[in-house]
C-alpha cells in the first residue's frame, strides 16, 4: 500500500523547531540549564547549544556544565576575552557562520552580556525569529554595558520573556507590542528550587572552616566598581572594616583580581577564594549571615534564600528584590555601607516574600508558548520582512 501522502504544511508541522541557545558568561550556563531541560523533554524542539567562549576559565565554566549537568556544548565559538567591541564583533563574525550552516527556525538566548547581544544582532539581521529570556529589565544607567545589551538585545526581539513585573512596564514603555511580551518567572531560580537540595551537601563551609550565620559573602566585579583603582581601593578597605566583625568571604572574580593585582592592592583580613561552583555558591549563600554584591543574579537568589543582600551599587535593574526580597541598594559610600552591614548584624532576620511566578516552572512556561507560537508555519524571512515594512523612525 502505498504510504499515505504528506503535504508540505504537514511536512513542516510536524518537523521539529531548530532551536539554538546562546551561552557566554557564567551568569548564562544556570539560565539555560533550565531551559535545555524543558526544550529537551519535547519533542517539538531540536534544541542546539552554542557556548561562545566569552568565559572560559574551568572555574567560570566548565564546573557550571558538570554541576547543572549541561550537555557539552554543541559548538563552542572560542571567543575569549578582549575589550567589549572586540568580544562583542568576534561573537557576531563566529556566529553568523554557524547560523548559516545550521539555519536555526529560533535563536533563545538569555540575560544581558555581550554574547546574548551579538548573536541577538546577528540573527535578527538574518531573519530568525529572536526569543529574549529576562527581557524587560531596566537599571536606567546606560554606563553599565548590561543596560546597553538589554536595550538592543529586546528592540530585536521577537519573543520577550519577562521575570518580574517591572519588565513588562519598561517594555509597553518602550512601545514593544504587547503580543510579544510574557511574564514567565525566573528561570535563573528554577535552576537554584532545581539543585538547593544538592548544594546542602557541598562540604564548602567545611573547607573553610567557617560556621553558618558567621560570615559575609562578598562579590564584586562590575566595572564600575573595580575598573578604577581608586574605587577598588575604597571598597576593599570598607570589606576589611566588616571583616573586624565577622569572617568576610570574597570568591574573586577574574576581572576583579586582574584590576587589583594591576593597582597592587592587597585583601589580607578577607578569606579570599577563587570563583566558585555553583553547588559550593549556593550553599555559601544560603548559610551567610549577610551576602554584600554588586552581581544582579545574586540580588535574585538571596530573595529567594531569604538572606540578607546589601547591593554596592545605587540602582538595580531587579526592583522585586528591594520590594519583596531581602535586597536593599546602599551604593558604595564606605561608610554608608558599613552603617548598613552594623544594621543586619543588629537586627533579626528579614521577612521575604516569594515573587509571583518565581516557583521553578518559568522555564516550562516559555517552552509552552514557544511551542504554541511556533505551532503555524512561519517562512525564516518574516521577521526581515516584517521589520523592514515597519514605519521607520
Ligand atoms: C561579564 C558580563 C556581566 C556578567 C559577568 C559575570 C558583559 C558586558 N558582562 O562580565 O554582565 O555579570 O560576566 O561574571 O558581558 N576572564 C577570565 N576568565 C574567564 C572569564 C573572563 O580570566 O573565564 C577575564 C577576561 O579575559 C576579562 C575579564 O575577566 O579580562 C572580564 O571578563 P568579561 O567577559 O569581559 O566580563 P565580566 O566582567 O566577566
Amino acid at each position: 500500500m502505498p504510504s499515505p501522502c504528506i503535504s508540505l504544511k504537514d511536512d513542516f508541522l510536524m518537523a521539529p523547531i531548530r532551536l539554538t541557545c546562546v551561552a557566554g558568561a557564567r551568569p548564562n550556563f544556570m539560565k539555560v540549564a533550565a531551559l535545555l531541560e524543558a526544550f529537551r523533554g519535547r519533542e517539538r524542539f531540536a534544541p542546539r547549544l552554542v557556548h561562545t567562549g566569552q568565559h572560559f576559565s574551568p572555574d567560570m565554566s566548565r564546573v557550571f556544565f558538570e554541576e547543572l549537568e549541561l550537555p557539552q556544548p554543541d559548538a563552542y565559538l572560542g571567543i575569549a576575552g578582549g575589550s567589549h567591541a572586540v568580544q562583542t564583533a568576534e561573537v557576531m563574525k563566529a556566529i553568523e557562520i554557524e547560523f548559516t550552516e545550521r539555519r536555526p527556525d529560533l535563536l533563545v538566548v538569555v540575560g544581558d552580556v555581550n554574547s546574548t547581544v551579538a548573536a541577538t544582532l546577528v540573527a535578527s539581521k538574518l531573519g530568525i525569529r529572536v526569543a529574549h529570556v529576562e527581557a524587560g529589565l531596566r537599571s536606567f544607567d546606560r554606563d553599565m554595558p548590561e543596560e546597553i545589551n538589554r536595550l538592543v538585545t529586546d528592540v530585536l526581539s521577537d519573543h520577550l520573556f519577562v521575570s518580574e513585573p517591572s519588565g513588562v512596564q519598561n517594555l509597553r514603555a518602550e512601545g514593544i507590542p504587547e503580543e510579544r511580551i510574557f511574564l514567565v518567572g525566573n528561570v535563573m531560580i528554577d535552576t537554584l528550587l532545581r539543585f538547593r537540595e544538592r548544594a546542602a551537601e557541598s562540604s564548602i563551609l567545611e573547607q573553610l572552616s567557617i560556621a553558618v550565620g558567621g560570615y559575609a559573602v562578598v562579590t564584586l566585579h562590575r566595572p564600575s566598581n573595580v575598573d578604577d583603582p581608586g574605587r577598588l581601593g575604597e571598597l576593599i578597605a570598607m570589606l576589611k572594616r566588616v571583616a573586624e566583625k565577622l569572617t568576610v568571604v570574597f570568591p574573586v572574580h577574574p576581572r576583579t583580581r586582574q584590576q587589583a593585582e594591576q593597582a597592587g592592592l592587597t585583601m589580607d583580613g578577607l578569606l579570599c577564594v577563587p570563583p566558585l561552583g555553583y553547588l559550593d555558591f549556593l550553599r555559601l549563600q544560603s548559610q551567610a549571615r549577610l551576602v554584600l554584591t554588586d552581581s544582579g543574579g545574586i540580588q535574585e537568589e538571596t530573595t529567594i534564600l531569604g538572606v540578607p543582600c546589601l547591593t554596592l551599587r545605587e540602582n538595580t535593574e531587579r526592583p522585586i528584590t528591594i520590594e519583596q526580597g531581602t535586597n536593599k541598594l546602599v551604593g558604595t559610600n564606605p561608610a554608608a555601607v558599613l552603617e548598613a552591614v552594623t544594621e543586619v548584624l543588629a537586627g533579626s532576620p528579614p521577612t521575604q516574600q516569594t515573587p509571583a511566578l518565581w516557583d521553578g516552572h518559568a522555564a516550562e512556561r516559555i517552552a509552552d508558548i514557544l511551542q504554541r507560537l511556533t505551532a503555524s508555519p512561519v517562512p525564516r524571512s518574516t521577521n526581515a520582512q516584517q521589520r523592514s515594512s515597519e514605519p521607520q523612525a
